[in-house]
């Protein structure tokens, strides 16, 4: 199959509506896989931003529920969402990109103001697996041919939003529907979508699936577990996540079906978007530079000191974060390392937001240290341009991370970064050891034991780096020379979807 059309799914998209890394990769893949022959149509929600960005084409196309489609038993009838109209689908193309999209509106779910995910109090939204059992469902009716204008050879879901599709898809094919291929991504384990049982009969969901081989988990509804079981192929956005959640540390209590799964389970790493993030390109950044012209990245520190309300010294080593504020990125450490960061000169400036608990001892930190600890409470992707553009070294002190992409655009904006040997983050930070200097391969600072040691080991590292000064330009040109591009990552989830469709339909492998 020469063009393979593939629909993929998920939840957020770049700059649309995104709440972290997922949206960057639904922006960067999708483009990669088209320029390499792919036909991509992403399926969305239709979320108020979404919507904002998107230019309908054609008509639009009811979703039935599944009680009309002549399903299985114990597959539906699925109720409508709210009275008024049934789901429906519009096809249209993101207006700053010309991208493919399918927009699914589903009245009462997805047409409210805030985050995707959760209400103002942080609490997640309460019919949250009826938004994402519909997402699920159009992805496969869609898969089965719904629209006869575009029937997708392959089905690529992302993250546990997607999940049920796979099960949806499963069903569908054991009443003679027609079955595309599967591949499910998993961006974050930690978040799985798990419900009561209950909600089955609402999600149309058998009992023949509800069991420990299924997507029950510990009695619950899990999407996540779903997407995982009835895909062909698996993918994960690093080789070194790939690796993690196969063990119990990192597996989320999924681990021994990930292992059983592990003959189809591939490790990809994300990519930079270059249109995006290019310090030389940057329209968020002015002047830009490049690892021959840093002058534009000094203009850049001493503008975001000033943005900061930090003192403006050029000689001051400026830490930065750019981050969810949860427990995931390990930020419950920083606070405990302030004190000996300012002592030794240093400045810290972060932007993010999360875990009132982190926020409050950021904001009691900055408060103590005024002049050289700075906080930003809330996402302001302007700003984020600007402190990895303006900062010395970017801290991602992770507890586990899938693949991260702040380090990855730290890098490229001669940022160092400094990191937890975790993940993907293992995976493309190399530490500023003698031997790695000498050889050439250091990237950053690299740090193993989640503890104040751990982390303040490795900031004295880079204190002691930048005392030498032609070791540090070393290290920050060779950061700014490594590409991790989407093309590569294109290639690679190409081979997973060639060897997904010669599973499913006996077609030949590239
Ligand atoms: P995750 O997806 O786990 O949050 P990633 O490193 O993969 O972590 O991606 C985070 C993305 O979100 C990056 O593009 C980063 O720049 C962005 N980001 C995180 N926090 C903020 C914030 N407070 N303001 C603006 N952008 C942010
Ligand atoms: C998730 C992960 C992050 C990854 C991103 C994009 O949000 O936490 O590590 O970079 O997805 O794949």
């Amino acid at each position: 199959m020469n063009s393979p059309k593939v629909l993929y799914a998920c939840s957020e998209v770049y700059p649309l509506l995104k709440t972290g890394g997922l949206a960057d990769v639904s922006a960067g893949l999708p483009p990669a896989l088209a320029a390499q022959g792919v036909d991509v149509c992403l399926l969305l929600p239709a979320f108020p931003d979404v919507v904002a960005g998107v230019e309908p084409e054609g008509p639009s196309l009811l979703v039935p529920a599944g009680g009309t489609m002549g399903l299985p038993t114990g597959l539906g009838p699925w109720p409508r969402p709210a009275p008024g109209p049934s789901p429906w689908l519009q096809r249209g193309r993101i207006t700053a990109s010309g991208q493919a999209v399918m927009l699914l509106h589903a009245p009462g779910l997805f047409d409210r103001p805030g985050n995707p995910y959760h209400d103002a109090s942080g609490k997640p939204w309460a019919d949250a697996a009826d938004q994402f059992a519909w997402l699920g469902w159009a992805a496969a009716l869609l898969g089965t041919g719904l629209d006869s204008g575009w029937i997708p050879d392959l089905v690529h879901g992302h993250d546990w939003h997607t999940g049920l599709a796979f099960a949806y898809l499963h069903g569908l094919a054991a009443s003679g529907h027609r079955r595309p291929a599967t591949v499910f991504t998993i961006h974050n384990l930690a978040y799985q979508g798990v419900f009561p049982p209950e909600v089955r009969g609402r999600l149309g969901l058998p009992d023949a699936l509800f069991h420990i081989d299924g997507l029950e988990f510990h009695g619950q509804v899990s999407f996540m577990k779903a997407g995982l079981q009835y895909s062909d192929a698996i993918t994960t956005v690093s080789p070194g996540y790939a690796r993690e959640i196969t063990g119990e540390e990192q597996g989320c209590g999924l681990d021994g079906l990930l292992r059983q799964r592990r003959p189809v389970l591939h490790g990809i790493l994300n990519g930079v978007d270059d249109a995006v993030w290019d310090p030389a390109n940057d329209a968020l950044v002015q002047p830009g530079f490049d690892a021959d012209h840093l002058q534009g990245k000094a203009v850049a520190k001493a503008a975001l000191q000033r943005r900061m309300g930090l003192q403006e010294r050029s000689d001051a080593l400026l830490f930065v974060v750019v981050s969810r504020l949860t427990e995931q990125k390990g930020l419950h450490l920083l606070p405990g390392v302030v004190d000996d960061l300012v002592q030794r000169g240093g400045q810290l400036a972060v932007l993010g937001a999360g875990d009132p608990q982190i926020e409050g001892a950021l904001q009691h930190a900055a408060q103590h240290h005024p002049g050289q600890v700075a906080l930003h409470i809330g996402y302001d992707e302007a700003l984020a341009h600007g402190v990895i553009a303006g900062g010395d070294v970017i801290l991602v002190p992770s507890r586990f991370e899938p693949c991260g992409l702040t380090q990855l655009y730290g890098l490229r904006y001669g940022t160092l970064p400094l990191v937890r040997a975790v993940g993907g983050l293992a995976d493309t930070v190399v530490d500023c050891s003698l031997e790695h200097l000498d050889d050439g391969s250091a990237s950053g600072f690299v740090f193993h034991d989640l503890s104040l040691q751990g982390l303040s080991g490795a900031m004295r590292r880079a204190f002691a780096l930048r005392r030498r000064p032609n070791d540090w330009q070393a290290v920050q040109r060779h950061g700014m020379a490594l590409r991790f591009d989407w093309a590569r990552a294109a290639t690679d989830t190409l081979k997973v979807y060639r060897l997904s469709l010669a599973a499913t339909h006996g077609t030949a492998t590239a």
